[in-house]
């Protein structure tokens, strides 16, 4: 039977809570995996995911209690590396670099590489300064770029690594109040297919995942109430809630040697959600 996070008294978010089983790749084990965002909502999923795996986890986080805190509940001994949480604004590009730096010295590089930080915060078009579109650009694009080009020249060098961009169903569905938010994320598609293409060569691989509306306690506590969850569920075929698990799934899929053909593409995980 393979082990469930709360099989192993895990303290882990409500979100994860009943999560279901997941497959075991033997591929994953002892990979070094760099999570950013990795402290709360879908980098929960991640960074616990991953260290089910056997990989060797560090992830990236502004949020440092949390960090700290998922941290020391993965310090088990059903986890035999244990995940090493990294404090960084990744806005901050020194202190960003800082951290591979460190990253290559403790662990020698970087297999996979997951480009999850983000902030998806509301705002009206008219609000917009020209301060403001560089700071959302910066929290939820920008990064992006500059972890993989952090990682691209170790991964060359081995001849392979994976890196996945978390992009968003939103700008698919024209959600209102987001459009800095959405713009970021359709560029990443193309950020995607940009990388792919100039780093496939080197057997690097880099994919997007478009996840849906997930149960994060972030979610839940600012905009998922129960007629809010409801039109969720209406537009989406599967009338059940996306987990932050759903999206690890993926993410394991896509890192491992079973997604060995799968690049320069777009993988959602929605649910199936067209409508708004
Ligand atoms: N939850 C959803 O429904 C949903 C839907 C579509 C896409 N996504 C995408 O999935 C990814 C994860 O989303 P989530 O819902 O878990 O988000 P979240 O807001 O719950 O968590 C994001 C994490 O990123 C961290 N972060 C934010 N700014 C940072 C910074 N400057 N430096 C370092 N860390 C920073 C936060 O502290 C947090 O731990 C994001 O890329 C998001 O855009 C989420």
């Amino acid at each position: 039977m393979s082990l469930s996070i709360t099989d192993n008294n895990i303290a882990v978010p409500p979100a994860l809570a009943g999560q279901r089983e997941q497959a075991i790749y033997p591929s994953l084990s002892g990979k070094r995996v760099v999570i950013t965002g990795g402290a709360t909502g879908i980098g929960v999923g991640l960074v616990s995911a991953f260290a089910r795996q056997g990989a060797q986890v560090f992830f990236l986080d502004i949020a440092a209690d949390e960090g700290a805190a998922l941290a020391a509940s993965l310090q088990t001994p059903a986890v035999k590396v244990a995940p090493r949480f990294l404090p960084c604004d990744l806005t901050d590009l020194d202190a960003l670099q800082a951290c591979f730096t460190q990253i290559e010295a403790l662990a020698g590089g970087v297999d996979v590489l997951i480009n999850n930080a983000a902030n998806d915060d509301r705002h009206q078009i008219s609000d917009v300064s020209a301060a403001y579109w560089d700071q959302r650009m910066a929290v939820n694009l920008r990064h992006q770029f500059f972890c993989a080009q952090a990682v691209a020249t170790g991964m060359r060098a081995r001849g392979q690594g994976v890196i996945l961009n978390l992009g968003s169903i939103s700008w698919h569905l024209a959600l209102p109040d987001l459009t800095l938010y959405m713009t970021a994320k359709a560029a990443i598609e193309g950020l995607t297919r940009g990388l792919a293409r100039d780093l496939g060569s080197a057997g690097i691989r880099v994919n997007t995942i478009v996840p849906g509306a997930v149960r994060t306690p972030r979610q839940m506590r600012l905009w998922h109430n129960p007629q809010e969850e409801a039109r969720i569920l209406a537009g989406q075929c599967l009338p059940e809630r996306i987990e932050p698990e759903d999206i690890a799934a993926m993410a394991l899929f896509l890192a491992s040697d079973s997604g060995a053909r799968c690049s320069g593409r777009d993988y959602f995980v929605d649910a199936g959600w067209y409508g708004a």
